[in-house]
């Protein structure tokens, strides 16, 4: 358990409305529901990524092959980088890959995973929250100055964030590369239509509803929080206006939760907002990120154009 995570989230049930950072979907529980999300028939979003890591793979991985290290912000698993760097002729020199998650049991796995799929690789975990600054200090210490650097961010995680989020993001890891030095890999899901974005987010197994309660759950067993995960319901929401769907925990009836001995109380059909997922459209991204300080160079996408990745020079 992170020190914060009680606060942070007595905090969020403490505001109006009510609402809860996505990052506190993923313990071990809840990690492992996301893996089974990835398989539902009705979440497209890593079919899609892999399929362009499957048809442009061995282009982007030629391009990784210029930086000297790559930071994977939130790498879960390291299914991809090995996915991508396997592409490249055997005997190429491999950068050295740098997972960075806030959880342990994640880079725990990665080193695992990656070690079977690709031995070559040499892989250096760092555990640090890429939302806060802190961490980047550590970093920068650890690869020493001379190395060029690549930050690879797929998998849509980009959409959790906000726009204060973002920017603050960006201009971290505009620092941590260095302008003129590195490079920046971004993968995001595409902006939808309602029909197709809220059945990924709402499938008919139930499984998206189980992940989002699992918040509940948690604050159950790691927060001691007197609270009935059964009694909230899941939905997903679909918000053109700000282009995202949003998932909520919606209470049965009017009751009242206790979390770290304070009481909170909802009305029948009110709502814990426990996640954003912005889609994007891919050339407002590229300008926005070339505001920023981003130059683009480069994306894929798949067969449908679902998703795409997007290279970056600082
Ligand atoms: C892991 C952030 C890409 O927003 O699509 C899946 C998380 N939430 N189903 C997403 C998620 C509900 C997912 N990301």
């Amino acid at each position: 358990m992170t020190p914060s995570f009680g606060q942070d989230i007595l905090q969020g049930l403490q505001s109006v409305p009510k609402r809860t950072h996505p990052k506190y979907l993923y313990d071990k529980n809840g990690a492992a529901l996301f893996e089974k999300i990835c398989d539902l028939p009705e979440y497209y979003l890593t079919r899609s990524e892999n399929e362009i890591f499957e048809i442009h793979g061995s282009e982007i991985a030629h391009h990784m092959s210029e930086f000297d290290v790559i930071v994977e912000y939130g790498a879960g698993s390291g299914e991809k980088i090995a996915k991508i760097l396997s592409k490249l002729p055997p005997g190429t020199k491999l950068p050295t890959y740098v997972p960075m998650d806030y959880s342990p049991a994640y880079l725990e796995m990665s080193v695992h995973s990656l070690a079977k799929k690709l031995p070559r690789l040499w892989v250096d975990p760092f555990e640090g929250d890429f939302l806060k600054d802190e961490p980047f200090q550590d970093l920068n210490q650890k690869l020493g100055s001379n190395r060029r650097r690549l930050v690879f961010f797929p998998g849509s995680t980009l959409g959790n964030l906000d726009a204060n989020e973002i920017d603050a993001l960006i201009q971290r890891t505009l620092d941590f590369i260095r302008p003129g030095k590195g490079a920046f890999i971004l993968g995001v899901d595409r902006w939808k239509s309602k029909e197709e974005l809220v059945p990924a987010y709402w499938d008919s197994a139930g499984i998206t509803a189980q992940f989002n309660r699992n918040l509940l759950v948690r604050m159950r067993s790691e927060l001691g929080a007197r609270v009935q995960p059964e009694t909230f319901r899941h939905e997903a929401r679909f918000n053109p206006h700000e282009r995202r769907i949003e998932m909520h925990l919606v209470s049965d009836f009017d009751q009242e939760i206790e979390v770290l001995g304070h009481k909170i109380s909802f009305r029948r059909g009110e709502s814990i907002h426990t996640e954003n997922s912005h889609k994007f459209d891919e050339i407002e991204l590229i300008q926005r990120f070339h505001r920023l300080g981003l130059k683009f160079v480069k994306s894929w996408s798949d067969k449908n154009h679902n998703f795409v990745e997007v290279l970056f020079h600082a």
